[in-house]
């Protein structure tokens, strides 16, 4: 099995269907690792496949194999990923990260502005925020949004994050900030044009200096 056994899309209204399946699989997936999610309702699901905020996939004899979808925050300031989650018959293929690479894309596109955060227990997230260009951060840099954080009342960790005055918890926060990113693309830019430059400056007195040589 690999990657191009899979076909990943924009999920629309043809696959409303999928969602009591997904979030079952979010549901027990959760169970399994003994740790908390902010639950999601099948109807929740379903609204971001019609609003065009999802990204599903599927195995190419049709069985679903994975979802994603873009949450919004503080009136768009700060978009999520959340819900990823792979079909356990096709995990450690790759799959997650391509979600995540389009799900990322697709966040882009519709809010080019805004802040993409996640908050996650796993490393296999971890691993695909960091390769995406997303950075740790404390929480005090994610979205203060009180329908964000009430996300995570059905969490089992809740208690934690209360008592730590919502600074903390078991979730690592990563932040993926669009105008520091040009920053540091400006900035690469410039050290790239002046590197050229730097060469172009040898070249040319590589080029005097065996002319020199030529007239002795
Ligand atoms: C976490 C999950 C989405 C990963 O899906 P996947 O398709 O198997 O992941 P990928 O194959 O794309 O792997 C991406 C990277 O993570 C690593 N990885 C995958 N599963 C891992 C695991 N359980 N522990 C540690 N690393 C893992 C892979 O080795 C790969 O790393 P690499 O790029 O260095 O090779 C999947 O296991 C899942 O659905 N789990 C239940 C739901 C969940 O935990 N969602 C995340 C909520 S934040």
């Amino acid at each position: 099995m690999t990657i191009q056994d899979f076909d990943i899309q924009v999920a629309s209204a043809k696959h409303v269907d999928f969602a009591a399946q997904i979030c079952n699989e979010m549901a027990e997936s959760a169970k399994a690792r003994g740790t908390g999610i902010a639950q999601r309702s099948p109807q929740y699901v379903a609204d971001k496949m019609l609003e065009g905020k999802a990204v599903i996939a599927f195995h190419k004899n049709g069985t679903w194999a994975g979802f994603c979808y873009i949450e919004t925050w503080s009136h768009g300031d700060f978009v999520a990923n959340s819900g990823l989650v792979v079909n356990p018959e096709f995990r450690k293929v790759g799959l997650a990260k391509a979600i995540k690479q389009r799900i990322f894309n697709l966040s882009r596109e519709k809010f080019p502005n805004s802040k993409i955060f996640g908050l996650t227990t796993g490393l296999a997230v971890m691993k695909i925020n960091s390769e995406l260009g997303y950075e740790p951060v404390t929480y005090s840099e994610l979205t203060q949004d009180e329908d964000f954080w009430a996300g995570c009342k059905s969490c089992v960790n809740f208690d934690i994050l209360t008592s730590k005055g919502r600074k903390n918890c078991m979730c690592t926060a990563m932040l993926f900030d669009p105008v520091e990113k040009a920053k540091e693309q400006a900035l690469k830019t410039k050290d790239m044009a002046r590197k050229a430059n730097l060469f172009r400056r040898i070249e040319k007195a590589i080029k005097s200096f065996s002319q020199d040589l030529k007239i002795f």
